[in-house]
């Protein structure tokens, strides 16, 4: 049986997400803010950040697979679903559940540049470390962690507990 170890509590999660709320609608006040959810794992992280942005902004999706059901990066990024929203002249804000060797953001920028947005700023739930192989700049970052496995909270593993309030660590 896997071991989920926790990570984060309910409580710490949404003492986060407000934070982050505060930061994005103070820097985007008075912009036309696009926030773009990555499927699947943000869009538990989108209903809570979308509800405590306390500015006008649109919402929208993209789809990208690149796992599998394995923990590892197979490095072939997949468009499952791609943006409708008119994005050219407003500023958007990629919003990921984890980060990890960065390849699926660096492939999903690239797509939203050629959108030809105002600007492109990225917000993650969670920073992974130690694995990242593409440099780019994570703008707003909820919780920073080294290594490890996480799920929970729209996070899965061969997707299971995508349903859990909580963030766990798995341990196979
Ligand atoms: P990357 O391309 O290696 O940065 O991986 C990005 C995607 O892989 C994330 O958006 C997640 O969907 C998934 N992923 C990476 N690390 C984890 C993890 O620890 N738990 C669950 N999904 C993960
Ligand atoms: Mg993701």
């Amino acid at each position: 049986m896997p071991e989920l170890v926790p990570v984060l509590s309910k409580d710490e999660i949404r003492e986060m997400i407000s934070e982050l709320a505060r930061k994005i609608s103070s820097e985007y006040k008075g912009r036309p803010l696009v926030l773009i959810g990555v499927l699947k794992g943000a869009f538990v992280f989108l209903a809570d950040l979308t509800r405590n942005i306390t500015i006008p902004h649109e919402i929208d999706f993209l789809g990208a697979a690149s796992y599998g059901s394995g923990t590892t990066s197979s490095e072939t990024i997949k468009l499952t679903k791609s943006i409708e929203t008119k994005l050219q002249g407003k500023d958007v804000l990629l919003v990921e559940d984890i980060i990890d060797t960065g390849i699926t953001l660096e492939y999903l920028i690239e797509y939203v540049k050629s959108l030809q947005p105002a600007s492109i700023k990225v917000c993650t739930l969670i920073d992974k470390h130690q694995r990242r192989r593409k440099k780019i700049k994570i703008d707003f970052a909820a919780h920073i962690v080294q290594e490890g496995f996480l799920v929970g909270y729209g996070m899965d593993y061969a997707e299971k507990y995508r349903n859990l309030p909580e963030i766990y660590h798995l341990k196979l």
